[in-house]
């Protein structure tokens, strides 16, 4: 079984009593189905993770940062010597495509992982010489909204580690989520939303999937990027602070600074802007969401209304 469609009971694919839209996807230069969309098991994505890819929402007929995702994705993919085999500007061009395919059929709410593998192997092995296609591009599209609870979220903090830049750099956005994903599993074995996980000097890098903030005396307090992936929302939240003339504190910051400050939020695309009512069984702030963290939010929503690359250009 590896096509969606074997899995749907007359034609509908249901997933916790809910019909799973059928959205379109790319997959390696066609328009396909999500129910019909398939990739070589050879695929290095598959075998190894050996990839990168990029979490990106639509609002409206707009697509939110896409220049800021692609760089990200670019980087990443130089750094692990993938190439993508498409400019920036085809790349552009397929995502307007895809998305108003999605929208004439009907879809809202679009969220895409766009992912760039190292290609098809000729045999398993991990040697990159044992690749024999140029790199894979596959474009997921769902239809998802904001996925946590914008009433606020719980969080544990996770013995694992997030990786520091000298095991593998967590500023490269590639498929292997094995590390955030455990963090994951203890989160869900805790009864919790999302897990924190330390740098390797017991310093809070990020959540498993989301960048995370305090707010504290009015001060924005935020941990480096060492050991976290400089999350494109994460930058946009700075620069709110500024425009609302608070000041930014990038620093190392401790778990038990985060179980003290005034609110605390956690920020990315898929999620936006969502604040975080406990921490290990500790309650945060005084009221939730915290009056700053929805003019956060408010002001996220302003932008996400008005910047974006048009399908319509
Ligand atoms: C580990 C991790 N942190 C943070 C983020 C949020 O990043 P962004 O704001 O660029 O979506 C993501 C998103 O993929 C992520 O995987």
């Amino acid at each position: 079984m590896y096509k969606l469609s074997q899995l749907a009971e007359d034609g509908k694919i249901m997933f916790n009593g809910n019909e799973v839209a059928d959205t379109i996807l790319y997959v390696n230069g066609d328009y396909v189905r999500k129910s019909e969309a398939v990739i070589s098991v050879y695929d290095s994505g598959f075998q190894h993770g050996d990839g990168v890819y990029e979490g990106i929402r639509t609002y409206g007929r707009k697509v939110y940062r896409l220049e800021e995702h692609l760089k990200r994705l670019y980087e990443s993919c130089y750094t692990l010597g993938i190439e993508v085999g498409k400019t920036k500007e085809e790349m552009i061009e397929i995502v307007k495509e895809l998305i108003r395919r999605n929208i004439d059929a009907g879809f809202h709410d679009l969220h895409m992982r766009l992912q760039v593998t190292r290609g098809f192997k000729v045999q398993t092995g991990m040697h990159p010489t044992l690749n024999i296609t140029s790199s894979s591009i596959v474009i997921c599209v769902d239809q998802k909204p904001p996925i946590f609870n914008k009433d606020g979220i719980t969080l544990v903090t996770t013995w694992l580690k997030r990786y520091s830049p000298s095991y593998m750099d967590p500023k490269i956005h590639c498929c292997n989520q094995l590390n955030q994903i455990m963090a994951a599993c203890e989160a869900i074995r805790q009864g919790a939303d999302e897990a924190i996980m330390l740098d390797q000097n017991g310093f809070v890098a990020e959540t498993n999937s989301t960048n995370l903030q305090m707010i504290k005396d009015g001060a924005l307090i935020l941990p480096t990027i060492d050991s976290q992936l400089p999350g494109i929302t994460r930058a946009t939240m700075i620069q709110i602070a500024k425009q609302l003339g608070m000041e930014v504190q990038e620093r190392n910051v401790t778990v038990s600074e985060y179980y003290n400050a005034d609110e605390v939020f956690i920020c990315g695309t898929v999620g936006e802007v969502v604040p975080v009512k406990m921490i290990d069984g500790k309650k945060i702030g005084k009221q939730v969401p915290g009056p700053v963290t929805e003019q956060f939010a408010e002001e996220y929503k302003k932008l996400t209304e008005s910047l974006g690359v048009s399908i319509d250009d």
